[in-house]
């Protein structure tokens, strides 16, 4: 008799004993590989910081989301 599958593996959701910070279940979120990702560039980056002051910084007017139109950032050490 075949094993039946990992049900788990099927899911991008993470075992019950796993932390929660992205959710579990049917809702679990979405953009979790992108903010790893980013978190991981960031790491790369330890003088990542903004490339211009903060209250230059546009952000959008949509009602669903919020968020910068766009974050310049400067990677190296200050100049
Ligand atoms: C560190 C960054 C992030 C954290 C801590 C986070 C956390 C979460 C959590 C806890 C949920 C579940 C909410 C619930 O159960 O009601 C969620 C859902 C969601 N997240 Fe994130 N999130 C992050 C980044 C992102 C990014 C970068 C995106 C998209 C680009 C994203 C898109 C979504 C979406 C679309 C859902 C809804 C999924 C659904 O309802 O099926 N998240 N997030």
């Amino acid at each position: 008799m075949t094993k039946p599958p990992d049900e788990r593996s099927e899911t991008s959701s993470p075992p019950a004993d796993a932390h929660l910070g992205f959710g579990r279940g049917p809702h679990f979120c979405l953009g979790a590989p992108l903010a790893r990702l980013e978190l991981r560039i960031a790491l790369c980056f330890p003088e990542l910081r903004l490339a211009v002051p903060p209250d230059k910084i546009a952000y959008t007017s949509s009602l669903i989301t919020e968020g910068p139109l766009e974050l310049p950032v400067l990677l190296g050490p200050p100049a």
